[in-house]
């Protein structure tokens, strides 16, 4: 059992993204996204393996060891890169489950594609996990993972979780392959979502497609129960808190503002490139705020910072393109010499130059048309020991659900984000420290180690002796 661990994470991606540079050297970077900035601390707290892609097609990697974890890189090759990853988890599933914002694609091949992968990353799972470990399999693109799993090896604990939202049934209805999606998340012994909505679209699922009972949390499986529940991620909160009073932070801040010709008012978007993140709309909203003369030229900055995301689909070139179009129709319309209005970065920052960004913000908005949590609202939160700082969140976001105290937007809705950046704008200090001292208060309680913790707790926790006997008495009848 040497090499083998007792914990295991298994994700689409590791948590270092290995980058090929035109001279043909490789480097690590950070991966992009919400998963690993929420996994990395849990990981690196707690002893044992990670197993996901290295972001480099065609590459075969031995394990490595960095920063206090042991990863295990899974290759793809090119064509499964095109497929699998951009194919049937980036242009099929992803927009089917956030709300079909962009039309998903069904295609045999990615689907073939999808399979042949997951059984790859539930191999590789087998192998690396000692007897009786936990694993705990990671978001859309591995759902057949755990199935694959527990067939090579029934005596793991296995959990899943799903970091984006779980559609309502009617649109998971027209998957070609709903069946086998969700037969391979009922591999799991607990299946983890954001909000409880999502949870609950799973279960009625499940009875509607598999004719599954289920009582409270739990779903009856003819040998098994499986919990179904609602853990909203989080951050680390305790380290960006201590990051944003460190001296030299505080200083980048001023700095960044003075950068920005010392506006009134600073706002920000800090985002990965998405066509779910609503960029275009706060774009748009801001812009009509210096057309209507409701903002004067000079009193605020919207700094847009985009992350380059999936850029080999489609949808997501377009969006880039439609972006960068507005940005410069605002800038050409609204631009004074030596005065901006929009200020966009498509780069990636380190975490100290973003906690700098957030300090300096007035304004974070974040007006996603439909997101599973959205972290960047937290960190945002987190980075406020100062209590200044407004937070305008879209309704669509699962942060919504616990900052309630953000001016909270429909970001459909371009009137209504017009004025909840105007009255974010204008509030008083003693309003926005209100808001700002409730939300820090949530955020600081549910961190990322208590969403971690909660969830290891809820999978270690073996089925109730009720629940197993109340399955059986249902199997009967
Ligand atoms: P998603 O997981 O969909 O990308 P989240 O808001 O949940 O959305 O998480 C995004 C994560 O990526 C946050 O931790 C945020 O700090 C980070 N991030 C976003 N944009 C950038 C950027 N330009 N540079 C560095 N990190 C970024
Ligand atoms: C979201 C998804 C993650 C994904 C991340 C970055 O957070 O939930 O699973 O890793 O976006 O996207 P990428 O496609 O670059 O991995």
């Amino acid at each position: 059992m040497t090499g083998r661990s007792s914990f295991l994470i298994v994700a689409n991606r590791l948590p270092v993204d290995r980058r090929i540079e035109p001279d043909g050297t490789a480097s690590w970077r950070r991966s992009p996204g919400g998963l690993v900035t929420a996994i990395a601390p849990v990981m690196q707290r707690r002893h044992g393996a990670w197993a996901g892609w290295h972001g480099a097609p065609d590459e075969k990697l031995e394990p490595f060891e960095q920063g206090g974890m042991s990863l295990i890189p899974i290759p793809l090759s090119d064509r499964e890169v095109e497929l699998y990853y951009e194919g049937f988890s980036n242009a099929t599933l992803w927009p089917l489950y956030h709300d079909v914002v962009a039309p998903p694609v069904y295609h045999r091949r990615m689907w073939e594609a999808y399979r042949t992968v997951n059984e790859r990353f539930a191999t590789a799972a087998a192998e690396a996990a000692e007897e009786g470990a936990v694993v705990w399999v990671q978001d859309y693109q591995l759902q057949l993972v755990p199935a694959m799993l527990r067939r090579l090896r029934p005596d793991l604990r296995i959990g899943f979780f799903l970091h984006i939202p779980f559609p309502p049934t009617e649109l998971f209805w027209r998957l070609p392959w709903r069946k086998d999606l969700v037969e391979g998340l009922l591999g799991a012994d607990l299946v983890g979502f954001q909000l409880p909505g999502g949870a609950s679209n799973f279960r009625r699922l499940c009875r509607r497609l598999l004719g599954l009972p289920y009582k409270g949390n739990e779903i009856f499986l003819d040998d098994r129960v499986v919990t179904t529940q609602a853990f909203p991620i989080s951050v680390d909160f305790a380290q960006l808190d201590s990051i944003v009073r460190e001296p030299h932070i505080m200083a980048r801040a001023k700095e960044i503002r003075v950068e920005l010709g010392d506006p009134e008012h600073v706002l920000l978007g800090v985002d990965r490139l998405d066509y779910t993140k609503g960029i275009g709309q706060r774009l748009e909203a801001f812009g009509e705020l210096l057309k209507d003369g409701r903002l004067r030229p000079n009193e605020a900055v919207f700094v847009q910072i985009a992350t380059p995301s999936r850029e080999r689909v489609e949808e997501y070139r377009r969006l880039r393109d439609d972006i960068e179009l507005q940005v410069g129709r605002i800038n050409g319309e609204h631009a004074q010499l030596g005065y901006q209005p929009v200020q966009y970065f498509h780069q990636s920052y380190d975490h100290e130059e973003l906690a700098a960004l957030y300090l300096a913000a007035d304004v974070m908005v974040v007006t996603p048309l439909r997101d599973g949590m959205n972290l960047v609202a937290k960190e945002y939160v987190s980075c406020h020991h100062d209590l200044h700082g407004a937070l305008v969140l879209s309704e669509f976001a699962g942060a919504a659900d616990e900052l309630r105290q953000a001016y909270l937007v429909n970001p459909y809705d371009v009137e209504d984000v017009k004025r909840q950046m105007l009255a974010a704008m204008r509030a008083t200090p003693h309003e926005l420290a209100r808001r700002m001292r409730t939300m820090r208060r949530r955020v600081a309680t549910y961190d990322v180690d208590r969403w971690a913790s909660e969830f290891l707790n809820a999978l270690e926790t073996p089925a109730s002796q009720t629940s197993t006997r109340r399955s059986a008495s249902w199997r009967s009848g």
